[in-house]
């Protein structure tokens, strides 16, 4: 199963979002989170809407054995030119359970938002796949949008755009690159918590308390000062739990059951 959306979006993606400053800075706090969780000995780690592969990349860095996957093929042929040595394939939420088999993984990751682009009747689903295909005990971690991003709705109040400041309640529509979209559903921790039914929360941390969303890569570029300002707030205030669903993202951590 291949879904087209994120095809056009796949050479660029690196330079509209992985290579700018929010994409490194809320990519570099996801990384401090997850290595914690990391065991050092080696990981059958399996990453679902892997992109380009910079997780991948650098979960097999450290060691775990990686297979990691993209509905998108063209993400997939771009990841695996990048870094040839990591095992990537095409395959959508809906093929997990039929591609894997029963108790294989210890982790299973999504990144940025991948399951934000399914409503909630299908992640009910795909939680159990993923729980599936973990083993006992296995964990799945995911970063999802926050519904209740403070940042978006102050940017869309002072731009006076008074339809949009709410828009992570309902489906809306997000712009992937210049010139495509995708639909997303978002969830507060609390949504997620019970939808996840087959796994018991381990913890929930902000991503972008501070550091904005990537559509605001401008104003980060206008002023180093800002930048490294709203950076330093993010080490001190971001990564707190009840700031979570007021963030850009939120980063959660489930035990399977
Ligand atoms: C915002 S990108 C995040 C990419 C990557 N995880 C990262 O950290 O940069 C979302 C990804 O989700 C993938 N995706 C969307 N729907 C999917 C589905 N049904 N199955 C698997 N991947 C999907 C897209 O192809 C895209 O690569």
């Amino acid at each position: 199963m291949t879904d087209a959306s994120f095809d056009p979006a796949a050479e660029r993606y690196d330079d509209q979002f992985s290579k700018t400053i929010v994409g490194k800075m809320q990519r570099s706090r996801i990384w401090r989170f997850l290595e914690k969780e990391l065991s050092p000995s080696k990981m059958d780690i399996l990453e679902i809407n892997c992109g380009t592969g910079i997780d991948a990349k650098w979960l097999s860095g450290k060691g775990h054995d990686v297979i990691a996957t993209d509905v998108s093929s063209k993400m997939i042929s771009v990841a695996q030119n990048k870094f040839p040595s990591v095992k990537f394939e095409v395959c959508g939420f809906s093929e997990i359970a039929t591609r894997f088999k029963p108790n294989s993984f210890d982790l299973v990751f999504s990144n940025f938002a991948g399951l934000n682009c399914v409503d909630e009747s299908a992640l009910i689903v795909i939680q159990k796949d993923i729980s599936e295909v973990l083993k006992p005990k296995g964990k799945f971690i995911g970063v999802f949008l926050g519904r209740e991003s403070w940042m978006e709705q102050l940017y869309f109040r002072v731009k006076g755009k008074k339809d949009l400041i709410y828009r992570r309640r309902i489906k809306s529509i997000a712009n992937i690159d210049d010139v495509s979209t995708q639909p997303v559903w978002c969830y507060l921790s609390k949504e997620l918590r019970v939808i996840f039914n087959c796994f018991s929360v381990n913890y929930i941390r902000s991503v972008g308390l501070f550091v904005p969303p990537s559509y605001l890569e401008p104003m980060m570029r206008k002023s180093k000062v800002l930048m490294h300002t709203l950076f330093g707030l993010e080490i001190i205030f971001g990564g707190r739990r009840i700031a979570a669903d007021r963030s850009d993202h939120i980063y959660i951590s489930f035990s399977k059951n």
